[in-house]
């Protein structure tokens, strides 16, 4: 496993994504023991980087992870995130990133990843009635009080992404980045290189399409989230599997997976960035660590490149409003 710097915060450059250990996917929760086999296997193989929230579950994701590194905490760099959670009643799914809604949240988080410290402690998504320099600011005063370590945004704009540095530096962006979604890179890009900020792409397997594994919706669990997002549904999941047949085309020619070859053009793309691939399975989790060492040329790089994004949005109404493009 190579090592990057996101900002000064060493990871392996191939992390691991908990979400669906717990939430969001067909089969979250149902096997318990095998996701923390599966993170087990993971730092075996080397990954550092694990990466959760409050809101998955929500809760229950942290408190799996708190099972799993119990006497490996060490080992790892603990990333969550705050903000979609308002703990002065509002619950779930409401933005909230006041300085004291933060404070709540770090108590809880702590305490269910069962640690003193957060080694990254994102923003989910960028809360408009509260000035960034606030949250900022909060997340200042716990990086003093030893709490956390590093800050960070999610689904950011280059705006507040400047605004939150000048207060506290920002060491990583986690934003949505593969070849299915590749919006950030004319805006947000340049400012992370400019900044030196890192950034942590997650969904870089397409939410599984990439792949190659998902050719229908049929098997979806109701509550998969999948299903009501505009790229699973009609003519835009068709066009999504023709692009991830590309991809498994260019993968048989390269001996690898489709999964190991959209990781390893990730990788390709800077020396700044990390993937967090999810998967609840010691197999998967496997399977994608090993794309480290999955080297593509620049043909291969250039014609992955030239592959169009998917069709249709990548989140549904209401869940794109909770962005800044
Ligand atoms: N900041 C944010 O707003 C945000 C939003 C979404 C996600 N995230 C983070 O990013 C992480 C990754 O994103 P994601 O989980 O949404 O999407 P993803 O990594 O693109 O895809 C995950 C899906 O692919 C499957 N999968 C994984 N490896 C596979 C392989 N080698 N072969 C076949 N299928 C495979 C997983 O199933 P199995 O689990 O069954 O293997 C799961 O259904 C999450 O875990 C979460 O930590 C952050």
């Amino acid at each position: 496993m190579h090592y990057i710097n996101l900002r000064d915060l060493e990871v392996s450059r191939i992390g691991l994504g908990a979400m669906g250990m717990s939430h969001g996917y067909t089969g979250s929760g149902t096997d318990d023991a095998e996701s923390i086999r599966t993170v087990h296997r993971a730092l075996e193989l080397g990954v550092t980087l694990i990466d959760t929230a409050e809101i998955y579950g929500p809760y229950t994701n942290e408190e799996l992870l708190g099972q799993a590194l119990k006497g490996r905490r060490d080992q790892v760099v603990l990333a969550t995130k705050f903000g979609l959670v308002s703990h002065s009643g509002e619950g779930a799914w409401n933005l909230d990133s006041t300085p004291a809604n933060i404070r709540a949240a770090v108590e809880g988080s702590l305490k269910r990843l069962g640690t003193d410290h957060i080694d990254l402690y994102y923003q989910h998504r960028v809360d408009k009635n509260t000035p960034i320099e606030e949250t900022a600011g909060a997340v200042a005063e716990l990086i003093q009080e030893g709490k956390v370590r590093a800050f960070g945004l999610s689904e950011a704009g280059p705006d507040t992404i400047r605004r939150a540095h000048a207060v506290q530096p920002v060491t990583a962006v986690q934003s949505e980045y593969s070849l299915f979604t590749r919006g950030i890179e004319e805006r947000v890009l340049p400012v992370l290189r400019e900044l030196n900020i890192g950034l942590v792409p997650f969904s870089p397997l397409g939410r599984g399409v990439l792949t190659g594994t998902v050719r229908s919706t049929d098997a979806f669990a109701e509550d998969d989230f999948r299903r009501g997002n505009p790229r699973f549904t009609g003519e835009n999941f068709q066009r999504n599997l023709a692009l991830a047949d590309e991809v498994k085309g260019l993968a048989d020619e390269v001996g690898a997976t489709p999964a190991q070859v959209a990781l390893a053009w990730l990788l390709a793309q800077g020396d700044f960035i990390a993937p967090i691939p999810g998967t609840k399975r010691v197999s998967r989790v496997e399977e994608n660590t090993a794309a480290d060492a999955v080297t593509l040329t620049a043909e291969q790089l250039a014609r992955l490149s030239s592959l169009p994004p998917a069709a249709g949005d990548t989140h549904t109404e209401a869940q794109a409003r909770m962005l800044e493009r």
